[in-house]
């Protein structure tokens, strides 16, 4: 089955006038034209993301049998760019070890596990067993790792036969295995997300492990527990590298409920040190959460590619889509900016994207569109409504002192009493050169300086926002919508 963008693209109907054409079939409500869903049921953290054989692979919280949480499964696509998806059977069922929880995947090219051959090498996944049993037993060791391989891209997956590879030492929270070759140090290194800290494992061959340290008791943000957990190395303008760690925790992000810190800082094989003592958060926004990135781009490439589940725990099992719950991010282009003696991230839509808009128009003040999608692209302050027929609207207005999003009369609000809210960052210390709101059919996603500062927000709006109106000083903009659908 394919994935393809949904029905509206093929036409540019809209203009900066106000030309009304022929509307077409309406697709399901809130399904987004180009951000990832699945194909029906539950989803949540995107997993094991890996590039191989000229394909994107994502595998994810999957639960098929309902559009609630509940034994989770891991659901796999592929793309060749980022942002057209082909749905693949379901690759990892839950088995006597328990449910399969969030984790990675890598290619291991060395066949260092033995597990495939240098000419075919195996697409290992390391993901974390929660068992159920033990849970409702009150057992403590409810989470440990466990390994699947397979040697035919992805396709088939075998479990490993000496599961668990990693059991569990005495900690309730222990999850979420992010592993990677360094190359540096010849060892694979797994981060794991343990309560209130990040843990290093190493293994020469992926499956027998050994421990190397903790980060992160005394450090970040603690308002909830840690979870999701990223390593990797990036290089900033200089061309020095820097070690970067995501760390998703929940509740206690910004905006309330889900979010993901980051630091950057030093590994040296063994420890992370971090720069300075500065919670950092990915994005500012309420949805998005527990993201990753990549593993095995190719250097040719050398982009560090993140994704990140576009929703938050305090109301994603009630949000009103029917057939399905859930979409990811955009893909994001991660890379680091200087600040003085820091290192902050910046993250921007993969330029996979656009091919798939059409030209900018230029606008001023107010237009009506005829598509459900769109890029806005908009100066340095401002204030943007978009809002419907229903005179439902979400309000974003920025400056250099801040950027809110307000989504109190967005549309279907009544399913979460913490959703209809109004979300406030800080800008202090950023020059707003301009702004990039990319619209779809339930979500805006907000790229200040290209990515400087980053606000993710979900709305549910009875009809498409396909009213525009900026005002303030610079009430010029340009619109890009969708190109026509190619599927493959
Ligand atoms: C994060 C998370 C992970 C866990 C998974 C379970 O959203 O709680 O820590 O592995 O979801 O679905």
């Amino acid at each position: 089955m394919k994935y393809s963008l949904v029905v509206f693209v093929g036409f540019l109907l809209w203009s900066c006038g106000s030309d009304k054409k022929a509307r077409m079939a309406p697709a399901e409500q809130w399904r987004p034209a180009y951000h990832f869903t699945p194909p029906a049921g539950w989803m949540n953290d995107p997993n094991g993301l890996v590039y191989f054989d000229g394909e994107y692979h994502l595998f994810y919280q999957h639960y098929p049998d309902s559009t609630v949480w509940g034994p989770m499964h891991w659901g796999h696509a592929v793309s060749q760019d980022l942002l057209h998806w082909e749905h693949l059977p379901i690759a990892l069922y839950p088995d006597s070890l328990g449910y399969i929880f969030s984790g990675s995947a890598v290619v291991d090219w060395k066949n260092t596990s033995g597990l495939g051959t240098e000419a075919m090498p195996a697409m290992v996944a390391i993901y974390t067993y929660h068992d159920m049993a033990a849970e409702r037993r009150g057992d403590i060791k409810v989470e440990s790792q466990g390994l699947a391989y397979s040697i035919d891209r992805g396709r088939t997956w075998l479990k490993y036969n000496g599961n668990p590879v990693l059991a569990n030492p005495g900690s309730r929270d222990f999850r979420d295995p992010k592993v990677a070759w360094q190359d540096s140090y010849q060892q694979w290194v797994m981060t794991l997300a343990v309560h209130d800290h990040v843990e290093f494992y190493r293994s020469k061959d992926l499956l027998h492990w050994e421990k190397l340290s903790e980060f992160g008791k005394d450090l970040g943000s603690h308002g909830g527990v840690w979870e999701c957990p990223d390593l990797f190395a990036l290089k900033d303008e200089q061309g020095s590298t820097h070690w970067v760690l995501f760390v998703s925790i929940n509740p206690g992000g910004p905006q309330g409920g889900s979010a993901t810190q980051y630091f950057v800082g030093d590994f040296d094989g063994a420890r992370f040190t971090s720069q300075d003592t500065v919670t950092r958060w990915i994005d500012h926004g309420a949805d998005n959460y527990a993201g990753v990135t990549w593993s095995d781009i190719p250097s040719s490439d050398g982009r560090r590619l993140f994704l990140g589940w576009m929703s938050n725990w305090q109301y994603a099992n009630v949000v009103p889509t029917k057939n399905w719950r859930s979409a990811n991010t955009i893909p994001r282009s991660v890379s680091l900016v200087t600040r003085g003696a820091t290192h902050e991230l910046k993250f921007e839509p993969v330029k996979e994207i656009d091919s798939m808009l059409t030209e900018p128009r230029a606008c001023i003040k107010s237009t009506e569109t005829e598509t459900d999608a769109y890029v806005l692209t908009l100066g340095s302050a401002g204030a943007l409504v978009l809002s419907n027929e229903q005179n439902q609207k979400t309000v974003v207005t920025w400056n250099d002192h801040d950027l809110t999003v307000d989504r109190t009369q967005s549309g279907e609000t009544s399913f979460s009493n913490v959703f209809a809210a109004v979300h406030k960052t800080d800008l202090s210390g950023i020059t707003v050169k301009d702004v990039r709101i990319f619209v779809d059919a339930a979500s805006l996603e907000i790229f200040v300086n290209g990515g400087e500062r980053v606000m993710t927000e979900l709305v549910f709006p009875s009809s498409p926002y396909r009213r525009i109106d900026v005002t303030g000083n610079e009430s010029n903009y340009s619109i890009q919508s969708l190109r026509s659908s190619t599927p493959r």
